[in-house]
């Protein structure tokens, strides 16, 4: 989408507390953790399970679900190609202002086009940004149907369904890859919390 005309005469007005600043009085550094993966894969649960752990630990985080937004900043958009591309743009924005704002921001959305995962790292810029695959195979995600949708997909009643109607391409190198398929979301959480460790984003 280009910007309307009377765009282009903006400039962009400097802040004199930046995002590591806000960051530190709040005794942690901000990172963006972006769960990934096809519908009913457990991307929303395991992203839960961080948020509880991390906020546990006096850490100051939020989470950012697909099906919420969806039912307020993003009620205008639908399952296109066009809107799902969208969606992820408005959500990485959304992400990395609460990262400036200092936060750990988990962000959980199928987001199924790699380019648009990309983008959202690209605007993460001053934060880290890790990319987790919540891995499920389809027929497990078939299996539990968590929502009912992939049998509405099947008979046509939900048309653009990803994984049935609607391409998913895969990570190729995420920072974590979990198979959700044979863990438990409490153990696929503490790895995460654990990387986050790992990387200074979080004290033991
Ligand atoms: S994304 O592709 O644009 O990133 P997002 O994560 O926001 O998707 O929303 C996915 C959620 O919307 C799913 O968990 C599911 O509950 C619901 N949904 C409704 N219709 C579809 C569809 N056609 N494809 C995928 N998810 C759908």
């Amino acid at each position: 989408m280009s910007p309307p005309e009377n765009n282009r005469e903006l400039h962009w007005q400097p802040m004199l507390v930046d995002a590591a600043s806000r960051a530190r009085i709040k005794s942690q550094n901000s990172a963006i953790v972006w769960f990934t993966g096809l519908s009913g894969a457990g991307k929303s649960t395991v992203a839960n399970q961080v948020e509880i752990l991390l906020h546990a630990q006096g850490l100051h985080t939020y989470l950012l679900d697909g099906d919420n937004i969806r039912h307020g900043l993003n009620e205008d958009l639908g399952f296109t190609i066009q809107d799902r591309v969208e969606n992820v743009r408005r959500v990485a924005h959304v992400a990395r202002l609460m990262a400036d704002a200092g936060l750990i921001v988990l962000v959980a959305l199928i987001s199924p086009f790699r380019s648009d995962r990309e983008l959202a790292r690209a605007l993460a810029s001053a934060s880290s940004f890790v990319e987790v695959f919540v891995d499920a195979p389809l027929e497990e995600c078939i299996r539990r149907d968590p929502k009912g949708l992939y049998k509405k997909a099947y008979f046509g009643e939900v048309k653009n369904f990803t994984g049935i109607s609607s391409p998913y391409e895969t990570p190729q190198n995420p920072e974590i890859h979990l198979h959700s398929s044979s863990k438990e979301p409490v153990e696929m959480a503490l790895k995460v919390c654990q990387y986050l460790e790992r990387i200074g984003i979080v004290s033991k």
